[in-house]
C-alpha cells in the first residue's frame, strides 16, 4: 500500500513537472528548498567535513550554509542574481561560516565542476539535462547529486524519496521527490580480467548507460550489479573457468577486487583495460 501511494506521489510531481517544464525551459526563477527539504538532501549525500557542496542556483545560500554550519562542509554557491549572492554573503558572515562558504555571481554552465563532493540542484529539468555531460565528465566515481523536485533526464536515481516541506512564499506543505545519484566510475571498453588459480583470462568488452553496465551481445554472460561511484560488482555463470561472484574497485584502466568461486574458493582478480568503449 505504501509503495503504491508513493508511486502514485511520483506519478503526480511528474505530471506537475511536465507542464511546468514547458513554461520556461532555461532560467530556474527564485523559489527557495524548503527547510526540512534542505536538511534531507544533504542527510541523503551524507554530508560531512571533507565535502566540498556546491548548490547551482544558490538564491539565498540556504543549502551551502547549512552544509558549512551543520555538517562542518566547505561549500560554494553559484548564482546568476547580484541581490541574492550579496544577501547570501552576508547570511555567511552572521552565521559565522564565511571563511567556509563563498558566494559567487557565475552562470552555472560555466561553473567548473572537476573538485566538487556533492552537487546540489534545484533548477528546472531541461537545465538538469543539459548538466548531465558535465557532471558525468568531471565529477569523480563516488561523488553525489542531489536534486529536488526534477531529475536529470533519463539518467535513474540511485534513490528517491519524497520529502515534506514547508514553502518559504505561502507557508504550504507540499510533498516533493527528493533524489540522490552517485558519479559512477566509467568502465565502459575492453578488459582482459586475470585471477588467482584460473589460467588465461577472461574477456569482458562491457557497454555503460550511467550506472548500468552489460557486457557487449556475445562475449560473456556476466551481469553487472548497478554501479556504487568506483564500487563493482559482477557475476560470471557456469561453466566458465572465471565462473564466481566478483566484487573489487575501478580506477582509471585498471579494476582489482576479490572473488568467490561457485565451490567456495576465494581469490584475488584484476582486470586491464585493453580500449576505451563510450556511455
Ligand atoms: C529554484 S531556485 C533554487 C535556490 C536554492 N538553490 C535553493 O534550493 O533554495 C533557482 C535559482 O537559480 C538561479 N539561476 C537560474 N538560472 C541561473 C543561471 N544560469 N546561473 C546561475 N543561477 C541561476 C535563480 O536566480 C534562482 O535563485
Amino acid at each position: 500500500m505504501k509503495r503504491t501511494v508513493t508511486a502514485m506521489l511520483f506519478a503526480a510531481l511528474a505530471l506537475a513537472g511536465a507542464a511546468a517544464s514547458a513554461q520556461d525551459e532555461e532560467k530556474a526563477p527564485y523559489r527557495p528548498t524548503p527547510r526540512e527539504v534542505v536538511e534531507r538532501m544533504l542527510e541523503l549525500a551524507r554530508v560531512g567535513p571533507g565535502d566540498y557542496v556546491v548548490d547551482l542556483g544558490s538564491g539565498d545560500g540556504r543549502i551551502v550554509l547549512t552544509a558549512a554550519k551543520k555538517y562542518g562542509a566547505r561549500g560554494l554557491g553559484v548564482e546568476i542574481d547580484r541581490g541574492l549572492v550579496r544577501d547570501a554573503r552576508a547570511a555567511a558572515v552572521r552565521e559565522g561560516v564565511a571563511d567556509r562558504a563563498r558566494f559567487e555571481v557565475q552562470d552555472l554552465f560555466e561553473t567548473d565542476l572537476t573538485d566538487v563532493t556533492v552537487l546540489t540542484l534545484y533548477l528546472l529539468p531541461e537545465m538538469n539535462r543539459r548538466l548531465a555531460p558535465k557532471i558525468l565528465a568531471q565529477m569523480k566515481p563516488g561523488t553525489r547529486v542531489v536534486s529536488q523536485e526534477w531529475g536529470i533526464g533519463d539518467w535513474a536515481p540511485d534513490v528517491q524519496e519524497i520529502v515534506a516541506g514547508t514553502e518559504d512564499f505561502t507557508g504550504w506543505v507540499k510533498q516533493r521527490g527528493v533524489f540522490l545519484w552517485i558519479v559512477p566510475a566509467r568502465i565502459a571498453g575492453l578488459w582482459q580480467l586475470e585471477r588467482d588459480g584460473a589460467a588465461g583470462s577472461l574477456r569482458l568488452d562491457l557497454v555503460q548507460s550511467y550506472q548500468n553496465v552489460e557486457p557487449r551481445e556475445g562475449t560473456t554472460g556476466a551481469s553487472f550489479a548497478p554501479l556504487r561511484g568506483a564500487a563493482v560488482r559482477f557475476r560470471v555463470p557456469p561453466p566458465s573457468p572465471f565462473a564466481g561472484d566478483y566484487a573489487g574497485v575501478a580506477e582509471g584502466g585498471t579494476m582489482r577486487g576479490e572473488f568467490v568461486a561457485p565451490g567456495g574458493a576465494t581469490g584475488a582478480w584484476r582486470a586491464t583495460r585493453r580500449a576505451e568503449g563510450s556511455r
